[in-house]
């Protein structure tokens, strides 16, 4: 066996522990690394979302293993900044890993700050990625690469980084491509070395109720996904795929960051479950002993959904042909409306024809020509978009469908290649009584939005200003294909700003409402601030085209920079209809879009995207000459959204 010096300060320890027996040498770092490493994405201490597989076009991604207040990590991080410094201009990608039970993001976002790290935390909260890797210790770096299928090239201490980096990138083995780490402090892995334990998880008692409970609402017959979990020789067949797509946080498609809010029907696998599911794949997802949950319960997935049951009205809308290739316009349906009296909405669930061609539906409510607008005015009747779930009004509470009129539809076909016909029907749930309050909404956008080309991440920013207190019943963010992340914070008048939803990680096949488990209380002057992350490069996958700027608009290859709120006003009830209240929130949205730093004033160069025109009237619109265009200024100039180039379409606000 090696000899392992023992280090002055682990004799310390000893010494004060009085212990004085034959200690066990710290083991050895390695042997535990793999010769690949598996995907899998994190969030880092800024809650933005990295998948080591999107980095597939990087020469080396190199990763550090961090402990908050190590000394070893600390002067790690010292040292790989330098290293980072001489590989800026040649696409190497640094990271550290911070796997310790028991740092939160926070305190591992202040001892970031503190110490000036170079490079982002992933934060490896349930230790599952450092298992894979092999980590044991502070201040291990990994180096990887990901043209030879992100195969771990070098496992060692700080100072052999360089060497192996040089190796990789002139495509070279490493000279030592595995070398111990001495000192620094050891990384507790309570699961490491438990494969026989994690070869008992029991597929029948433990395994099987978690895909029951989170998958199969999907993966079933009738159900959205491509194929179905109903036994356990199909989960033992996908188990890889289950590996990589629950490690990469794609599977189950729940992306609200778990420490931001609590929603309603949140999707997500709690940590046991995940722990369980990808340490029992890891153990080669044994059968065990016992019945097969899936095979007993396998069932079809019900035509309405399950919580809500049959419709009371449903309304099938005419059928469209979607032609395989080319671009399909904006196609309006307008139906009778169905019902003859004022009515209140409890939900709506949409049933899309042909869910792969239709992108989205929106709608509205309209009066018959000639009539006088109704006391309550109606909004949207229904709203749809890939991966959108019922859409469900808070308990006392209602949407508004005033009697007659014509419901007006507006679907957006994508052709795919194939054709393919859509017919949607939409199901109303009503009220039986009118109740106590109006479910309203509105929009956070910002129509003049620019995204370079090119750009992985860029950030675009509006909000609004709510008039008077509310309480939010729904967060939806909307965005197209170059959507990254999104976040919705709120700043109370007094300053105070609190976290409401964050997706690391935005997913445009997986648009659905968030409904806080309680209505969030705003405070009248509250700003309710969107802040969207777009990826413009090549490398974002779903991106149509990286070489072009992109502006505000409705089609797929443009884009959306879109938040809407539903809420109620806290003084508005039925019989105390409060529209002015929702005229007021509109102040706002002309500044809110366009003052990307909240500053309350829209400087020059905030003027971009469909709004750039107004530049050549800056200075004329400034008349306090102050350089910047306040609320007044803009009302003056007669700057609004309605101004922008391209107009909006009264529909997409109910989108
Ligand atoms: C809300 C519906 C839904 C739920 C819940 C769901 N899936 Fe899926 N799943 C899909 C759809 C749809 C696809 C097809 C690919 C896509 O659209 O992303 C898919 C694809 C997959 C794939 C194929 C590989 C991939 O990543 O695309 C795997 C594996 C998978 N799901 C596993 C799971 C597991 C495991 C769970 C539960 C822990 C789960 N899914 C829960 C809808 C769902």
């Amino acid at each position: 066996m090696k000899r392992v010096l023992m280090t002055s300060a682990l004799a310390a320890v000893i010494a004060v522990a009085g212990v004085s027996a034959v200690i066990a040498a710290p083991a050895p770092t390695t042997g535990l690394a793999p010769e690949r490493a598996g995907n899998f994405q994190l969030t880092d201490t800024t809650r933005l979302a990295h998948e080591l597989f999107y980095f597939k076009h990087a020469p080396a991604i190199v990763l550090m293993s961090q402990t908050n207040g190590g000394k070893l990590s600390r002067e790690g991080a010292r040292a790989l900044a330098k290293v980072q410094d001489t590989y800026k201009d040649k696409g190497v990608l640094f990271y550290m890993i911070n796997s310790t039970p028991g740092q939160s993001r926070e305190a591992t976002a202040a001892e970031a700050k503190a110490q000036k790290f170079t490079m982002p935390v992933l934060m490896d909260e349930l230790q599952l990625v450092g298992e894979d890797l092999g980590i044991q210790r502070e201040g291990e770096v990994f180096v990887i690469e990901p043209k030879t299928g992100f195969k771990v090239a070098y496992h060692g201490p700080v100072t052999q980084a360089a060497k192996a980096i040089d190796a990789v990138l002139a495509g070279k083995q490493v000279a030592n491509p595995r070398i111990d780490v001495k000192g620094g402090a050891a990384i507790a892995f309570a699961e490491r070395g438990k494969v026989a334990e994690h070869a008992n998880i029991s597929y029948s008692k433990e395994v099987a109720p978690i895909i029951q409970a989170k998958c199969v609402s999907c993966h079933q017959e009738g159900g959205i996904a491509p194929f179905k979990f109903d036994s356990y020789e199909v989960v033992k067949s996908f188990a890889p795929m289950i590996l990589e797509s629950v490690m990469s946080d794609r599977m189950p498609p729940y992306f609200a960051d778990p420490h931001i809010g609590t929603f309603q029907n949140d999707h997500a696998l709690t940590a046991d479950q995940t722990k369980t599911l990808i340490h029992w794949v890891r153990a080669g997802a044994p059968r065990g002993a016992g019945s097969d949950l899936l095979k007993e319960t396998a069932g079809v997935a019900p035509e309405w959904p399950t919580a809500l049951g049959k419709p009371d009205v449903i309304v099938t809308l005419p059928s469209f042909d979607v032609p395989s290739s080319g671009t399909v316009e904006y196609q309006n349906m307008r139906i009778d409306n169905p019902f003859q009296e004022d009515t209140w909405l409890k939900a709506i669930a949409v049933k899309p024809g042909a869910r792969s061609v239709l992108h989205h539906v929106t709608s509205n409510h309209s009066p018959d020509r000639g009539t006088k607008p109704a006391r309550i005015p109606g909004g949207s009747v229904g709203s749809y978009t890939p991966g959108a779930e019922p859409q469900v009004i808070a308990a006392g509470a209602g949407a508004p469908v005033p009697a007659g009129g014509k419901l007006s539809f507006s679907m957006h076909y994508t052709t795919t290649g194939k054709s393919a016909t859509d017919q949607t029907q939409i199901g109303y749930y009503t009220l039986k009584q009118a109740p106590e309050f109006i479910k309203r909404s509105t929009v956070i956008s910002d129509f003049a939005l620019k995204i370079p080309k090119g750009e992985a991440r860029h950030t675009e920013i509006a909000y609004l200003e709510f008039p008077a207190d509310a309480y939010l019943y729904t967060l939806y963010p909307h965005a197209h294909y170059r959507g990254w992340s999104v976040e919705l914070k709120q700043i109370a008048p007094d300053g105070k700003e609190t976290m409401l939803l964050s997706l690391p990680k935005y997913d445009f096949n997986w648009q659905r409402d968030y409904d806080p488990v309680e209505p969030i209380h705003i405070k009248a002057g509250t700003k309710l601030v969107a802040k969207w992350i777009y990826d413009n490069s090549e490398h974002n996958k779903a991106n149509p085209d990286s070489t072009i700027n992109v502006t505000w608009g409705e089609q797929s290859w443009e884009e959306m920079m879109y938040f809407r709120v539903n809420y109620r006003w806290a003084d508005e009830t039925v019989s105390n209809v409060r529209n002015d209240l929702q005229a007021k929130l509109m102040d706002s949205r002309t500044i809110g879009a366009l003052d990307n730093n909240a500053d309350n004033k829209v400087q020059i160069d905030e003027l971009t995207g469909t709004m750039a025109s107004v530049r050549t009237r800056f200075a004329d619109l400034d008349t306090n000459k102050d350089g910047g265009l306040d609320k007044k200024e803009l009302e003056a100039g007669n700057v609004s959204r309605a101004s922008a180039t391209r107009d909006l379409r009264d529909a997409d606000i109910d989108l």
